[in-house]
């Protein structure tokens, strides 16, 4: 069962005087899919901790009808997986088919369960043969795909992405979004590629010096030429790389 994130009245620093999240409201619908944009230092990767209980800054986040804080994060961890950046923050057993089971064999699922939960998991990413490898000796993008499969084998009712698309080549690129767009989770997905964003979010916030500045279905987000522009991420700007290709 898909269940709703709530984010209210958010407001995080690191350091004192120096706000990186600005009050941000974002709600998401149970099975909903919103992307999150912004430049680079807006804000994101502080916003998606805050999802699980890693950061606690001011204001509430909501998970179903949990509220995020020191007694409910076990019970958060449980319903929410994330995704980091760096497939390194997630990787941490001897081989890929370890990493993926750790979760589930955590929750006490039989291992005939787990099996096929890890098999499931590892298809999806096109990990298949990848079983026994040792994870440090792959590639980025390659410990990026088994970062994922270790979430997907948990099923999660809430996913959040941290940059999921990055380090991927365009094939897997193409197949994350239409894994993506099929999966009945409720997904918070964080990135600067507004391409792939774009076709596997039903909506999408964009983030600005850690405010909201818009939150709307991709195709308004789109069209917002200007505002994606002053944030350095419009269209148009690989538009005009490959102009000489198109
Ligand atoms: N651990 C930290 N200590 C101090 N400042 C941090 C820390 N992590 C991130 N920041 C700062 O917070 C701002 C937002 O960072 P981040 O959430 O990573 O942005 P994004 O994911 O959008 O690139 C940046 O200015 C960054 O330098
Ligand atoms: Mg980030």
């Amino acid at each position: 069962m898909a269940l709703s994130v709530k984010i209210e009245n958010l407001s995080y620093s690191y350091e004192p005087g120096k706000p990186v999240l600005k009050s941000v409201s974002i709600e998401v619908a149970p099975g909903e899919c919103v992307g999150i944009i912004g430049p680079s230092g807006s804000g994101k990767s502080t916003l998606l901790m805050h999802l699980n209980g890693v950061l606690r800054g001011d204001g509430t986040v909501r998970i179903g009808d949990l509220l995020v804080n020191e007694k409910s994060i076990a019970e958060v961890r449980r319903v929410t997986g994330v995704v980091f950046q760096d497939p390194d923050d997630q990787l941490f057993n001897p081989t890929v088919e370890e990493d993926v089971a750790f979760g589930p064999l955590n929750f006490g699922l039989t291992p005939e369960v787990v099996r096929a939960r890890v098999g499931e998991a590892l298809k999806a990413m096109n990990l298949e043969g990848f079983e026994t490898m040792t994870s440090h000796h792959l590639s980025f993008g390659e410990r990026k795909r088994v970062a994922l499969a270790t979430v997907l084998a948990m099923r999660p009712e809430v996913i959040a992405f941290d940059e999921p698309f990055s380090n991927l080549d365009p094939a897997m690129v193409q197949q994350l979004t239409g894994l993506i767009r099929g999966m009945e989770a409720t997904l918070v997905v964080v990135s600067q590629s507004i391409l792939p964003l774009l076709v596997c979010c039903d909506r999408i916030a964009i983030l600005k010096d850690g405010e909201v500045v818009a939150v709307a279905p991709p195709r308004e987000i789109a069209r917002n030429s200007d505002l994606l522009r002053s944030c350095g991420l419009d269209i148009s700007f690989y538009r005009d790389i490959c102009i000489d290709y198109l």
